[in-house]
């Protein structure tokens, strides 16, 4: 029954289409503000066991379960897990199983866009503002606070927004392959003109704040900063940022030949990934801004990306174009990888309701409109840029929805589908996953950090006091409340939306 799906169309564009669903703004502004924020280079031991132990692992099951999962006509995660699941287990228990991990795909893939394509947008926006100059000698925290503000500039994100919805239209080879072969190597190489910026930039502000510095603030970590808090942040981290527990993985490899080599792509894809997030991301965000705002400045928020950078720019030499290059940069790895929950959503409209691909992209573009609507709203209505309801929405999404789909996934294959879910991933692989891998992480390691890191990060939770109506972090700050609980309140809607659906779609299946 896959007869009709599309596929590929070479090696090298599922490469980049894969590297390019990986490498976004995950690497590039979440991985700097949240490494700084965690103490640097104490941040990048849980970092690096939660690449290993947990992130491979994981993107090596979405690989398998997506290639199965297309060559049986599914694209979307929920029917996936249904049919490896009711291998092991009663088809009753099966369809709660695939139902749950549908919901969550279905949740992520609409909840991450509620700030994913603003983000979007303001990197075009900004863009377009580094060549113009138009924040040339204004004070960035400023500037920012009325670019989000100013209801003018939401047309950049209307504009990132049909711009994907086009893309999408056009499927997967002629499409979202297409775009991919162009964007990713000017995204490596825009990369690279930065990091040799970067370490040749000297100490311009203090002579103490070198961005050598900076790189040793990275690579030389002080073990006083290492705590429980940034461990689950970096599994969190790894995560978001190998595009892991969303089903949009899954949903790429579904795309597959058959006897695809799965194993060497999916160790291609997590190289491609760091490469972009540690050595690139790592040598060039985090040693700019720490030349310009030193160590304490450095532990940036949300707005690091847009609002230390642009300071950075308007005191460097040749700073339009090279804030141009870091915006332009932003902008092309968040549409490569919002291409993919975009496609992610038409592929559940088309085969799990009959909906037609041209059709389905014109519907995601409303529903996206939507979504993003709270995060326009919230900086037009109340005049700052808090993004309240955003670190809200994230905090959910990265801290446990992206988790626990992950963790379902893992004992989905590892747990029940047990050895021939080993077969699975090696059918056409060049080198085999080793039997002794598997037993240990995937049956072992994997899952069983997984939960730990769930039971930690929800104590820590607790004992802050953010499980309430009023979380401690909104520190007496009111009118932040009510944007929190919105946010929650669309987080559980959706989740329930998302569950009925593929319940039904596994069901009529
Ligand atoms: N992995 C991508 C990134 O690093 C994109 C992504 C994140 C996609 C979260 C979906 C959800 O930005
Ligand atoms: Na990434």
């Amino acid at each position: 029954d896959n007869q009709n799906r599309d596929q590929w169309g070479s090696k090298i564009g599922l490469i980049l289409a894969m590297a390019g669903n990986a490498v976004g703004l995950g690497n590039f502004w979440r991985f700097p503000y949240i490494a700084a924020t965690n103490g640097g280079g104490a941040f990048m031991i849980p970092y690096f066991f939660a690449l290993i132990v947990i992130g491979l692992p994981t993107m090596l099951v979405e690989w398998t379960i997506g290639r199965y999962g297309g060559a049986h006509g599914h694209g979307t995660v929920g029917p996936m897990v249904y049919i490896q699941a009711k291998k092991a287990i009663s088809p009753k228990k099966a369809i709660i199983l695939g139902s749950v991990c549908g919901a969550i795909g279905f949740g992520v893939t609409v909840l991450v866009n509620s700030y994913y394509t603003h983000i979007i947008g303001w990197s075009l926006g900004y863009a377009v503002n580094s060549l113009t100059g138009g924040y040339v000698g204004v004070d960035s925290g400023a500037f920012f606070v009325n670019y989000v503000t100013d209801p003018k500039n939401l047309i950049f994100w209307i504009i990132g927004l049909a711009s994907l919805g086009w893309a999408v239209m056009k499927g997967v080879s002629e499409g979202i392959e297409a775009w991919a072969k162009v964007m990713m190597p000017a995204i490596y190489v825009f990369g690279i003109i930065l990091a040799v910026r970067a370490v040749t930039l000297g100490a311009p502000v203090n002579p103490d704040w070198s961005s050598m510095k900076g790189l040793n603030f990275v690579w030389n970590p002080d073990l006083s900063q290492l705590t429980s808090a940034s461990i689950v942040t970096a599994t969190g981290q790894i995560f978001f940022t190998l595009s892991l527990g969303m089903g949009i993985i899954c949903n790429y490899a579904s795309y597959l030949q058959p006897d695809e080599d799965i194993v060497t792509a999916s160790v291609a894809t997590v190289a491609l990934n760091e490469f972009a997030e540690v050595i690139l991301a790592g040598t060039s965000v985090i040693p700019i801004s720490y030349a310009f705002l030193g160590p304490e400045g450095i532990k940036g928020s949300i707005g690091l990306a847009f609002m230390a950078l642009p300071n950075v720019f308007t005191t460097m030499a040749g700073g339009r174009i090279f804030g141009a290059v870091w915006f332009f940069l932003l902008f092309f790895a968040g549409f490569t990888s919002a291409i993919a929950m975009y496609n992610y959503l038409v592929a559940l409209l088309e085969e799990e309701l009959g909906v037609q691909r041209k059709k389905g992209a014109l519907l995601i573009f409303v529903l996206y409109l939507i979504v993003g609507a709270p995060i326009a709203a919230e900086g037009i209505i109340t005049g700052e840029a808090n993004l309240i309801y955003f670190t809200e929405v994230d905090n959910w999404i990265g801290n446990y929805l992206l988790i626990v789909l992950g963790l379902l996934e893992v004992i989905t294959l590892a747990w029940l589908v047990r050895d021939d879910g080993l077969v699975e991933m090696n059918k056409g692989g060049l080198w085999h996953v080793p039997k002794w891998f598997y037993k240990l992480f995937h049956q072992f390691l994997t899952p069983i950090c997984i939960i730990v890191f769930l039971g930690i990060f929800t104590r820590d939770y607790w004992i802050a006091g953010n499980f309430k109506i009023t979380p401690s972090y909104i520190n007496g700050i009111e009118y932040m409340a009510p944007w929190v609980n919105a946010a929650r309140l669309v987080v559980v809607v959706v989740l329930i939306i998302g569950f009925i659906q593929t319940h039904r779609a596994i069901k009529r299946k």
